[in-house]
Protein backbone atom coordinates (compact mmCIF):
# COMPACT_ATOMS: atom_id res chain seq x y z
CA UNK A 1 0.00 0.00 0.00
CA UNK A 2 1.43 3.62 -0.42
CA UNK A 3 2.86 5.81 2.14
CA UNK A 4 0.30 8.10 3.90
CA UNK A 5 1.85 11.73 3.09
CA UNK A 6 1.92 13.88 6.32
CA UNK A 7 1.57 17.71 6.80
CA UNK A 8 4.99 19.04 7.47
CA UNK A 9 6.35 18.77 11.07
CA UNK A 10 4.60 22.46 12.62
CA UNK A 11 2.20 22.88 9.72
CA UNK A 12 -1.64 22.13 11.01
CA UNK A 13 -4.73 21.40 9.05
CA UNK A 14 -7.63 24.07 10.54
CA UNK A 15 -10.38 21.47 10.53
CA UNK A 16 -14.51 21.85 10.59
CA UNK A 17 -14.90 21.00 14.57
CA UNK A 18 -12.81 24.37 15.37
CA UNK A 19 -13.22 26.40 12.69
CA UNK A 20 -16.22 28.49 14.65
CA UNK A 21 -13.29 29.52 17.17
CA UNK A 22 -10.82 30.93 14.12
CA UNK A 23 -14.12 32.46 12.94
CA UNK A 24 -14.95 34.22 15.70
CA UNK A 25 -12.00 35.23 16.62
CA UNK A 26 -11.28 36.67 12.91
CA UNK A 27 -14.71 37.97 12.69
CA UNK A 28 -14.14 39.95 16.16
CA UNK A 29 -10.91 41.70 15.48
CA UNK A 30 -11.91 42.67 11.70
CA UNK A 31 -15.09 44.21 13.37
CA UNK A 32 -13.10 46.42 15.31
CA UNK A 33 -10.32 47.41 13.21
CA UNK A 34 -12.98 48.17 10.33
CA UNK A 35 -14.68 50.58 13.35
CA UNK A 36 -11.26 52.11 13.94
CA UNK A 37 -11.25 53.28 10.09
CA UNK A 38 -8.15 50.72 9.40
CA UNK A 39 -7.95 49.43 5.79
CA UNK A 40 -6.99 46.15 4.96
CA UNK A 41 -3.80 44.88 3.16
CA UNK A 42 -2.68 41.63 1.38
CA UNK A 43 0.63 41.28 0.56
CA UNK A 44 2.21 37.66 -1.10
CA UNK A 45 3.77 34.88 1.01
CA UNK A 46 6.72 35.04 -0.67
CA UNK A 47 9.20 38.03 -1.16
CA UNK A 48 12.74 38.61 -1.96
CA UNK A 49 14.79 37.41 0.72
CA UNK A 50 16.67 40.61 1.06
CA UNK A 51 13.71 42.43 2.53
CA UNK A 52 13.80 40.20 5.44
CA UNK A 53 17.46 40.79 5.91
CA UNK A 54 17.15 44.56 6.10
CA UNK A 55 14.02 44.99 7.93
CA UNK A 56 14.62 42.46 10.64
CA UNK A 57 18.26 42.31 11.08
CA UNK A 58 21.12 40.22 10.06
CA UNK A 59 21.72 38.78 13.29
CA UNK A 60 18.22 37.71 14.58
CA UNK A 61 16.69 34.61 15.31
CA UNK A 62 14.64 35.28 12.72
CA UNK A 63 16.77 35.86 9.64
CA UNK A 64 19.87 34.10 11.14
CA UNK A 65 17.95 30.49 11.56
CA UNK A 66 14.40 30.42 10.81
CA UNK A 67 13.25 31.54 7.11
CA UNK A 68 12.49 29.55 4.99
CA UNK A 69 14.91 30.44 1.95
CA UNK A 70 14.55 28.70 -1.21
CA UNK A 71 16.47 29.75 -5.14
CA UNK A 72 14.00 30.81 -7.51
CA UNK A 73 14.36 29.07 -11.32
CA UNK A 74 16.19 32.03 -12.27
CA UNK A 75 18.64 32.14 -9.18
CA UNK A 76 17.26 34.98 -6.95
CA UNK A 77 16.81 34.09 -3.51
CA UNK A 78 13.38 34.08 -2.16
CA UNK A 79 11.54 33.19 1.83
CA UNK A 80 8.45 32.72 2.93
CA UNK A 81 7.65 35.65 4.80
CA UNK A 82 8.39 35.04 8.36
CA UNK A 83 6.28 38.06 9.56
CA UNK A 84 3.68 40.65 7.94
CA UNK A 85 5.78 44.23 8.83
CA UNK A 86 8.12 43.90 6.31
CA UNK A 87 5.70 43.61 3.43
CA UNK A 88 3.54 45.77 4.34
CA UNK A 89 6.24 48.51 4.22
CA UNK A 90 7.56 47.51 0.99
CA UNK A 91 4.10 47.40 -0.11
CA UNK A 92 3.21 50.81 0.72
CA UNK A 93 6.93 52.67 -0.54
CA UNK A 94 6.02 50.47 -3.82
CA UNK A 95 2.15 51.19 -4.30
CA UNK A 96 2.36 55.52 -3.14
CA UNK A 97 0.27 54.52 -0.29
CA UNK A 98 2.72 57.22 2.08
CA UNK A 99 1.88 60.34 0.54
CA UNK A 100 -0.93 60.44 3.71
CA UNK A 101 -1.20 59.12 7.02
CA UNK A 102 -2.20 55.33 6.46
CA UNK A 103 -3.89 52.59 8.83
CA UNK A 104 -3.60 49.23 7.55
CA UNK A 105 -4.36 45.82 8.55
CA UNK A 106 -3.51 42.35 7.47
CA UNK A 107 -4.37 38.63 8.31
CA UNK A 108 -2.61 35.47 7.19
CA UNK A 109 -0.18 33.19 7.56
CA UNK A 110 3.62 33.23 8.42
CA UNK A 111 6.42 31.24 8.56
CA UNK A 112 9.24 30.40 10.60
CA UNK A 113 11.79 27.51 10.89
CA UNK A 114 11.15 27.02 14.67
CA UNK A 115 11.04 24.25 17.36
CA UNK A 116 7.98 23.30 16.97
CA UNK A 117 5.87 23.43 20.89
CA UNK A 118 2.35 24.24 22.04
CA UNK A 119 1.75 27.21 21.19
CA UNK A 120 5.00 27.68 18.72
CA UNK A 121 4.79 26.26 15.01
CA UNK A 122 6.62 26.60 11.73
CA UNK A 123 2.92 27.96 9.59
CA UNK A 124 1.16 30.02 12.02
CA UNK A 125 -1.44 32.86 11.58
CA UNK A 126 -1.03 36.25 12.89
CA UNK A 127 -3.45 39.78 12.40
CA UNK A 128 -1.33 42.63 12.31
CA UNK A 129 -1.48 46.38 11.91
CA UNK A 130 0.83 49.02 10.50
CA UNK A 131 -0.07 52.69 10.82
CA UNK A 132 2.29 54.88 8.80
CA UNK A 133 3.10 58.34 8.85
CA UNK A 134 1.75 59.56 12.41
CA UNK A 135 4.75 60.35 15.01
CA UNK A 136 2.91 61.11 18.15
CA UNK A 137 2.44 59.29 21.72
CA UNK A 138 -1.24 59.18 20.65
CA UNK A 139 -1.50 56.83 17.55
CA UNK A 140 0.81 54.33 19.53
CA UNK A 141 -1.90 54.56 22.18
CA UNK A 142 -4.66 54.57 19.59
CA UNK A 143 -2.91 50.78 18.71
CA UNK A 144 -2.96 49.53 22.40
CA UNK A 145 -6.72 50.73 22.77
CA UNK A 146 -7.49 48.90 19.54
CA UNK A 147 -6.11 45.65 20.76
CA UNK A 148 -7.45 46.12 24.02
CA UNK A 149 -10.99 46.55 22.59
CA UNK A 150 -10.29 43.26 20.88
CA UNK A 151 -9.56 41.68 23.90
CA UNK A 152 -13.37 42.79 25.22
CA UNK A 153 -15.44 41.91 22.08
CA UNK A 154 -14.04 38.19 22.20
CA UNK A 155 -14.56 38.24 25.84
CA UNK A 156 -10.33 37.33 26.81
CA UNK A 157 -9.61 38.60 29.95
CA UNK A 158 -6.59 37.98 32.05
CA UNK A 159 -3.85 39.59 29.97
CA UNK A 160 -1.01 41.31 31.03
CA UNK A 161 0.51 44.06 29.18
CA UNK A 162 4.26 45.19 29.12
CA UNK A 163 5.90 47.76 27.62
CA UNK A 164 8.87 49.79 27.48
CA UNK A 165 10.79 52.53 25.32
CA UNK A 166 13.55 51.30 22.84
CA UNK A 167 14.84 54.93 22.37
CA UNK A 168 16.28 56.80 19.89
CA UNK A 169 19.58 55.16 17.83
CA UNK A 170 22.21 57.13 19.47
CA UNK A 171 20.35 56.62 22.94
CA UNK A 172 20.42 53.10 22.47
CA UNK A 173 24.13 52.87 20.97
CA UNK A 174 25.16 54.50 24.31
CA UNK A 175 22.97 52.07 25.87
CA UNK A 176 24.01 49.37 24.47
CA UNK A 177 28.10 50.66 24.95
CA UNK A 178 27.34 50.49 28.78
CA UNK A 179 25.10 47.10 28.67
CA UNK A 180 28.32 44.94 26.83
CA UNK A 181 30.58 46.84 29.61
CA UNK A 182 28.47 45.37 32.58
CA UNK A 183 27.86 41.73 30.84
CA UNK A 184 31.50 41.56 29.54
CA UNK A 185 32.23 41.68 33.58
CA UNK A 186 30.16 38.56 33.61
CA UNK A 187 31.63 36.83 30.61
CA UNK A 188 32.40 33.88 32.29
CA UNK A 189 28.95 33.14 33.48
CA UNK A 190 26.92 33.55 30.19
CA UNK A 191 26.41 30.79 28.00
CA UNK A 192 27.22 30.53 24.93
CA UNK A 193 23.94 32.11 23.02
CA UNK A 194 24.66 34.84 25.33
CA UNK A 195 27.93 35.35 24.29
CA UNK A 196 27.33 35.13 21.39
CA UNK A 197 24.70 37.63 21.25
CA UNK A 198 26.78 39.52 23.08
CA UNK A 199 28.78 40.65 20.36
CA UNK A 200 26.40 40.85 17.71
CA UNK A 201 23.25 41.96 19.67
CA UNK A 202 23.60 42.71 22.95
CA UNK A 203 20.05 44.07 23.83
CA UNK A 204 19.11 40.69 22.69
CA UNK A 205 20.78 39.06 25.66
CA UNK A 206 18.58 40.76 28.41
CA UNK A 207 15.73 38.13 26.72
CA UNK A 208 17.61 35.37 27.87
CA UNK A 209 15.39 32.58 28.93
CA UNK A 210 18.40 30.78 30.97
CA UNK A 211 16.81 31.14 34.92
CA UNK A 212 21.13 30.87 35.53
CA UNK A 213 21.17 34.29 34.01
CA UNK A 214 18.58 35.97 35.92
CA UNK A 215 20.79 37.75 38.49
CA UNK A 216 22.92 39.02 36.08
CA UNK A 217 20.18 40.47 33.60
CA UNK A 218 18.32 41.78 36.80
CA UNK A 219 21.33 43.78 37.72
CA UNK A 220 21.84 45.52 34.04
CA UNK A 221 21.79 48.95 33.23
CA UNK A 222 18.14 50.54 31.70
CA UNK A 223 17.61 51.95 28.26
CA UNK A 224 14.92 53.74 30.45
CA UNK A 225 17.58 55.63 31.93
CA UNK A 226 19.18 56.23 28.72
CA UNK A 227 16.79 58.19 27.10
CA UNK A 228 17.21 61.82 25.76
CA UNK A 229 14.20 63.98 26.47
CA UNK A 230 12.03 63.97 23.54
CA UNK A 231 11.64 60.32 23.91
CA UNK A 232 11.17 60.23 27.44
CA UNK A 233 8.05 62.81 26.60
CA UNK A 234 7.23 60.78 24.14
CA UNK A 235 7.10 57.22 26.59
CA UNK A 236 5.67 59.05 29.41
CA UNK A 237 2.78 60.25 26.89
CA UNK A 238 2.33 56.84 25.80
CA UNK A 239 2.30 56.18 29.59
CA UNK A 240 -0.48 58.81 30.42
CA UNK A 241 -2.38 57.65 27.36
CA UNK A 242 -2.87 54.32 28.38
CA UNK A 243 -3.58 55.44 32.19
CA UNK A 244 -6.05 57.35 31.61
CA UNK A 245 -8.39 55.13 29.12
CA UNK A 246 -8.03 52.53 32.09
CA UNK A 247 -5.76 50.11 30.77
CA UNK A 248 -3.70 48.68 33.12
CA UNK A 249 0.18 48.23 31.83
CA UNK A 250 3.38 47.41 33.64
CA UNK A 251 7.07 48.80 32.26
CA UNK A 252 9.21 45.99 31.81
CA UNK A 253 13.02 47.50 31.08
CA UNK A 254 14.02 44.28 30.54
CA UNK A 255 11.61 44.15 26.95
CA UNK A 256 13.85 44.36 23.92
CA UNK A 257 11.63 42.54 21.26
CA UNK A 258 13.50 39.93 18.85
CA UNK A 259 13.46 42.32 15.53
CA UNK A 260 15.98 44.78 14.86
CA UNK A 261 13.70 47.73 13.25
CA UNK A 262 12.07 48.73 16.90
CA UNK A 263 12.45 52.32 18.05
CA UNK A 264 10.85 53.85 21.17
CA UNK A 265 7.37 52.62 22.07
CA UNK A 266 7.52 48.41 22.16
CA UNK A 267 4.79 46.22 24.04
CA UNK A 268 4.03 42.56 24.25
CA UNK A 269 0.42 41.32 25.81
CA UNK A 270 1.34 37.90 27.31
CA UNK A 271 -1.00 35.70 29.55
CA UNK A 272 0.47 32.94 32.11
CA UNK A 273 -2.58 30.32 30.48
CA UNK A 274 -0.49 29.21 27.71
CA UNK A 275 2.88 28.20 29.55
CA UNK A 276 6.10 29.43 27.68
CA UNK A 277 4.48 30.76 24.69
CA UNK A 278 2.62 32.93 26.50
CA UNK A 279 2.98 36.51 24.01
CA UNK A 280 -0.10 36.69 22.28
CA UNK A 281 0.66 40.05 20.86
CA UNK A 282 3.73 42.19 20.30
CA UNK A 283 4.44 44.94 18.51
CA UNK A 284 6.10 48.66 18.53
CA UNK A 285 6.58 51.62 16.77
CA UNK A 286 9.64 51.43 13.63
CA UNK A 287 10.18 55.06 12.31
CA UNK A 288 13.82 54.27 11.17
CA UNK A 289 12.57 51.40 8.77
CA UNK A 290 10.45 53.00 5.96
CA UNK A 291 13.65 54.88 4.89
CA UNK A 292 15.74 51.89 5.43
CA UNK A 293 14.16 49.72 2.50
CA UNK A 294 14.21 52.98 0.21
CA UNK A 295 10.93 55.30 1.18
CA UNK A 296 10.91 58.58 2.20
CA UNK A 297 11.37 58.74 6.23
CA UNK A 298 7.60 58.10 7.53
CA UNK A 299 7.02 57.08 11.24
CA UNK A 300 5.14 53.89 11.69
CA UNK A 301 4.31 51.28 14.37
CA UNK A 302 2.05 48.49 14.37
CA UNK A 303 1.98 45.01 15.90
CA UNK A 304 0.88 41.86 15.42
CA UNK A 305 -1.33 38.77 17.32
CA UNK A 306 -0.80 35.26 17.29
CA UNK A 307 -4.08 33.44 15.71
CA UNK A 308 -3.15 29.77 17.71
CA UNK A 309 -2.28 31.46 20.66
CA UNK A 310 -5.39 33.03 20.84
CA UNK A 311 -7.76 30.60 19.41
CA UNK A 312 -6.23 27.89 22.29
CA UNK A 313 -7.03 30.93 25.07
CA UNK A 314 -10.35 31.67 23.60
CA UNK A 315 -11.02 27.80 23.72
CA UNK A 316 -10.55 27.36 27.42
CA UNK A 317 -12.88 30.25 28.11
CA UNK A 318 -15.63 28.84 26.02
CA UNK A 319 -18.82 27.75 28.78
CA UNK A 320 -19.47 24.32 28.40
CA UNK A 321 -21.30 23.37 25.55
CA UNK A 322 -20.41 26.46 23.27
CA UNK A 323 -19.59 25.45 20.17
CA UNK A 324 -16.52 25.70 18.44
CA UNK A 325 -16.89 23.55 15.34
CA UNK A 326 -19.10 25.69 11.95
CA UNK A 327 -21.21 27.59 13.31
CA UNK A 328 -22.71 27.82 9.52
CA UNK A 329 -25.56 25.47 10.35
CA UNK A 330 -27.36 24.28 7.38
CA UNK A 331 -30.86 25.19 7.63
CA UNK A 332 -31.89 22.49 5.48
CA UNK A 333 -30.95 19.14 3.66
CA UNK A 334 -32.98 18.52 0.14
CA UNK A 335 -33.37 14.48 0.00
CA UNK A 336 -35.48 13.56 -3.71
CA UNK A 337 -36.51 10.43 -4.14
CA UNK A 338 -37.66 9.12 -7.70
CA UNK A 339 -35.98 9.46 -10.84
CA UNK A 340 -38.59 12.52 -11.61
CA UNK A 341 -37.70 13.78 -8.13
CA UNK A 342 -33.62 13.81 -8.40
CA UNK A 343 -34.14 14.64 -12.13
CA UNK A 344 -35.68 17.81 -10.70
CA UNK A 345 -34.54 18.41 -7.38
CA UNK A 346 -30.70 20.30 -8.11
CA UNK A 347 -32.66 23.16 -10.05
CA UNK A 348 -35.25 23.67 -7.61
CA UNK A 349 -32.30 23.78 -5.07
CA UNK A 350 -31.86 27.18 -7.04
CA UNK A 351 -34.53 28.25 -7.40
CA UNK A 352 -35.07 27.98 -3.39
CA UNK A 353 -31.87 29.58 -3.07
CA UNK A 354 -32.50 32.46 -5.39
CA UNK A 355 -35.84 33.33 -3.44
CA UNK A 356 -34.37 33.17 0.07
CA UNK A 357 -30.61 34.93 -0.40
CA UNK A 358 -28.80 33.38 2.98
CA UNK A 359 -30.22 30.03 2.94
CA UNK A 360 -28.07 27.48 4.37
CA UNK A 361 -29.45 24.56 1.92
CA UNK A 362 -27.64 21.32 0.71
CA UNK A 363 -28.86 19.15 -1.63
CA UNK A 364 -28.10 15.65 -1.70
CA UNK A 365 -26.39 14.45 -4.30
CA UNK A 366 -25.28 10.94 -5.40
CA UNK A 367 -28.37 9.16 -4.78
CA UNK A 368 -29.45 6.21 -2.67
CA UNK A 369 -32.82 4.99 -0.85
CA UNK A 370 -35.14 7.34 0.84
CA UNK A 371 -33.71 5.68 3.79
CA UNK A 372 -29.67 6.26 3.55
CA UNK A 373 -30.68 10.13 2.11
CA UNK A 374 -32.59 10.75 5.46
CA UNK A 375 -29.48 8.82 7.35
CA UNK A 376 -27.42 11.48 5.36
CA UNK A 377 -29.67 14.48 5.85
CA UNK A 378 -29.51 14.10 9.63
CA UNK A 379 -26.07 13.84 10.04
CA UNK A 380 -25.36 17.58 8.08
CA UNK A 381 -26.34 19.01 11.10
CA UNK A 382 -29.12 20.84 9.02
CA UNK A 383 -32.29 21.95 11.37
CA UNK A 384 -34.86 20.57 8.77
CA UNK A 385 -34.76 18.09 5.86
CA UNK A 386 -36.59 19.00 2.88
CA UNK A 387 -38.51 16.06 0.74
CA UNK A 388 -38.96 15.61 -2.64
CA UNK A 389 -40.93 12.46 -3.62
CA UNK A 390 -43.37 11.83 -7.24
CA UNK A 391 -45.91 12.98 -5.02
CA UNK A 392 -44.55 16.52 -4.08
CA UNK A 393 -43.42 17.37 -7.03
CA UNK A 394 -47.20 16.63 -8.74
CA UNK A 395 -48.57 19.16 -6.37
CA UNK A 396 -45.71 21.26 -6.05
CA UNK A 397 -45.19 21.21 -2.59
CA UNK A 398 -42.23 20.21 -0.50
CA UNK A 399 -42.03 17.69 2.24
CA UNK A 400 -40.97 19.57 5.73
CA UNK A 401 -39.64 17.45 8.54
CA UNK A 402 -37.96 19.09 11.50
CA UNK A 403 -34.61 16.87 12.44
CA UNK A 404 -33.43 18.57 15.71
CA UNK A 405 -36.60 18.75 17.42
CA UNK A 406 -40.22 16.68 17.55
CA UNK A 407 -42.50 17.57 15.03
CA UNK A 408 -44.47 15.80 11.95
CA UNK A 409 -43.59 16.23 8.41
CA UNK A 410 -45.70 18.85 6.52
CA UNK A 411 -46.32 20.69 3.26
CA UNK A 412 -45.21 24.15 2.10
CA UNK A 413 -44.79 25.68 -1.23
CA UNK A 414 -41.84 26.65 -2.70
CA UNK A 415 -42.60 30.45 -2.13
CA UNK A 416 -43.59 29.56 1.75
CA UNK A 417 -40.25 27.56 2.19
CA UNK A 418 -37.42 30.21 2.28
CA UNK A 419 -39.17 33.13 4.34
CA UNK A 420 -40.30 29.67 6.89
CA UNK A 421 -36.67 28.54 6.90
CA UNK A 422 -35.14 31.83 7.34
CA UNK A 423 -37.33 33.04 10.60
CA UNK A 424 -36.67 29.99 12.17
CA UNK A 425 -33.05 30.07 12.52
CA UNK A 426 -31.68 30.82 16.17
P1 LIG B 1 6.59 38.86 16.61
O1 LIG B 1 6.79 39.13 18.07
O2 LIG B 1 7.66 38.14 15.91
O3 LIG B 1 6.32 40.25 15.92
O4 LIG B 1 5.24 38.05 16.41
C1 LIG B 1 4.01 38.56 16.87
C2 LIG B 1 3.18 37.44 17.47
O5 LIG B 1 3.02 36.38 16.54
C3 LIG B 1 3.78 36.79 18.69
O6 LIG B 1 3.53 37.54 19.85
C4 LIG B 1 3.06 35.46 18.71
O7 LIG B 1 1.78 35.61 19.30
C5 LIG B 1 2.91 35.15 17.24
N1 LIG B 1 3.98 34.22 16.81
C6 LIG B 1 5.24 34.52 16.45
N2 LIG B 1 5.93 33.40 16.11
C7 LIG B 1 5.08 32.37 16.27
C8 LIG B 1 5.18 30.94 16.06
N3 LIG B 1 6.29 30.37 15.62
N4 LIG B 1 4.08 30.18 16.32
C9 LIG B 1 2.93 30.75 16.76
N5 LIG B 1 2.77 32.08 16.95
C10 LIG B 1 3.83 32.88 16.72
C11 LIG B 1 6.11 40.41 14.60
O8 LIG B 1 5.88 39.52 13.84
C12 LIG B 1 6.06 41.87 14.16
N6 LIG B 1 5.88 41.91 12.70
C13 LIG B 1 4.94 42.60 14.87
C14 LIG B 1 4.85 44.05 14.47
C15 LIG B 1 4.00 44.57 13.56
N7 LIG B 1 5.61 45.03 14.90
C16 LIG B 1 5.26 46.16 14.30
N8 LIG B 1 4.29 45.89 13.47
Amino acid sequence: MAKNIQAIRGMHDLLPDRIGLWQRLEDGARQVLESYGYSEIRTPLVEVTELFKRSIGEVTDIVEKEMYSFPDRNGDSLSLRPEGTASCVRAAIENGLLDQPRRLWYRGPMFRHERPQKGRYRQFHQIGVEVFGLEGPDIDQEVLFLTHRIWRTLGLDGLRLEINSLGEGEERAAYRAELVSYLRAYAEDLDEDSLRRLETNPLRVLDSKNPDLGAIIAGAPVILDHLGEASRLHFEHFCAGLAAAGIPYQVNPRLVRGLDYYNRTVFEWITDDLGAQGTVCAGGRYDGLVAQLGGRPTPAVGFAMGLERLVSLLEARLVAGEATADPNTLDAYLVAVGPAAQGAAPALGERLRDAAPGLRLQCHCGGGSFKSQFKKADRSGARYALVLGEGELERGVLGVKPLREEGEQRDLSYDELGPFLLAGRR
